[in-house]
This record gives C-alpha cells, structure tokens and sequence, in this order.
C-alpha cells in the first residue's frame, strides 16, 4: 500500500539580498531552514522594479555541487569562465553542474518590465565534487508537459507516474522538479520515490495536502515526511513547484561560494580560487 506524505514543516522564508543587490527570498539555506539534503539553497526572485534586479549576479566562482535556475519571467544571460555563454528566457531551465570548478555571472538581459524565477543548490556527493562542469539546458519548448483533465505538469526531472520524463539527468540525486498548474476544486497525486527529501513552494494561488485543512499559500514553502505519494487539494486553482531529491548524507562544510564535506577543501576552494586554478 502507498503511503501518504503528510506536513512535515512549513518555511516562510527570509527576504535576502545577493549578487550585486538582487532582492529575493530566501527559503533554503538561510537560519530559519539550513539545509533540505541534499538541496543546499532555494531563493525565488521576482520583481518589476528595476532597481531590485538590476545588479544581477557578475562573476563569482562556484564549486562542488549543481546550480538550477528556472525563469518563470524574463530573461537572464549567462557566461563563464570555459567561455559558455547562454540566454536563460521565460520558462527555460539551466542546471548547471559547477563541479571542480567554474567563475560564472547571471546578469538580467533587459532593463525594464517583470524578472522573476527560483534558484536551487543541489549538492553533489564527494565522488562527484570534483568533475568537470557541464550544462543541462533546455528552453520552455523543449521542456515536457503532461496535460490531465484538472492540470498541467511542466517536467523539468523526475518521472510522474503516468510515464512523463523530464530531460535533466542527476544519477546520483534522482531529481523530481515539476511545475504544476491545479485547476479550482481539484485534486493533483502523483508518486515520489520513498526516501526522497521533497518540499512543495506555492507560486499562485493556494493549496492544502492529503488531510491537513491547513491552507498553504502563495510564497510558502512545505516540506513533506515521507512516503510515496504526494496528493495536493485546490479549492481557488493554484500553481506550485514540486522538487524532491535523494539524500546525500554525507558532511557539509559551506564557503560562501564553495561547498565541500571538509573545512581543508574548502581552505583549497578559495586558494585555487585565489591562484586563478579553479576553473
Ligand atoms: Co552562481
């Protein structure tokens, strides 16, 4: 018999400032929630004033785990150090695997209208810490869409259960990162592998799971416990992400940009960093 995943915790969020003054929220990563193993960080961005976005990201260097940044709204240009260079549109996916190493920047591509979307740090084991970088990405026409008779599921990774599968490949962390569109009065389920850590972040709308009468609502984030499968209630519509991961379990030690499983190699991060021998 399938188990049901209930509330396990509901994360609000702190509002943040990154890169060269990007206001967004952040919701993993901060003191309120550290870390969701193996997701080491979750910010959403969004805004129609300039000035909170402007900044964007310039060049900062990244090592040991994966960055996926998902726009829902604008466009962001992307270049780094190995000489890629990228534009990341509305609806488009980058997961980019920053391995042993990469200096990237992620700078808005307009000055004006609505810039909004999500950054996630998924971490890597030990084993893959170390690998040469590379990119998954895919533009919105790219990206599969599983249509239901009350929703639209937008699959970026993982598998749903009627056999839809997302095109970004993790062999490790088995991703599952779906946007879903829920119609009013209606009912989403669908299977997530047992074990899988999994958060629900409510982009529109509101929302409650399983049971619970709790009603969850835009700009929330939920953790569920665990089990395999997840059934999401609407009664005025609603649009959330589902991203879940498998643990990693091992030690984390952070450096700003840089996260290792030791202090020594993250001290060996920055001096290569500093040496011009990360990338
Ligand atoms: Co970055």
């Amino acid at each position: 018999m399938r188990k049901l995943r209930k509330i396990k915790q509901v994360v609000n969020g702190v509002i943040a400032s990154d890169g060269d003054g990007v206001k967004l929220t952040r919701i993993i990563g901060s003191v309120e929630l550290n870390m969701l193993d193996p997701f080491l960080l979750f910010d959403a961005f969004g805004s129609d004033k300039p000035l909170d976005y402007i900044g964007g990201f310039p060049p900062h260097p990244h090592r040991g785990f994966e960055t996926v940044t998902y726009m829902l709204a604008g466009k962001m240009r992307h270049e780094d150090s190995a000489g890629n260079r990228g534009l990341i549109e509305t609806g488009g996916v980058q997961w980019m695997t920053a391995g042993r190493g990469i200096i990237h920047s992620e700078m808005p591509e307009q000055e004006d209208g609505l810039l909004a979307g999500f950054q996630l740090w998924v971490n890597l084991p030990a084993e893959d810490k170390m690998v040469a970088p590379r990119y998954q990405e895919k533009a919105e026409k790219d990206i599969p869409v599983e249509i239901r008779k009350t929703s639209k599921i937008k699959v970026i990774a993982g598998k749903t259960k009627n056999g839809t599968n997302g095109l970004v490949k993790n062999g490790t962390v088995q991703p599952v990162y779906w946007d879903v569109k829920l119609k009013s009065n209606s009912v989403f389920s669908d299977f997530i592998p047992q074990g899988h850590n999994l958060f629900i972040y409510i982009i529109e709308g509101e929302l409650t799971i399983g049971n619970s009468e709790t009603k969850l609502k835009k700009t929330q984030l939920v953790i569920l416990n665990d089990g395999d499968l997840i059934e999401v209630k609407t009664e005025i519509g609603s649009r959330f992400l589902v991203i879940a991961g498998r643990p990693i379990g091992e030690p984390v030690e952070r450096g700003g940009p840089f996260v290792m499983n030791t202090k020594e190699e993250i001290h060996q991060a920055f001096n290569d960093y500093q040496t011009g021998r990360l990338a």
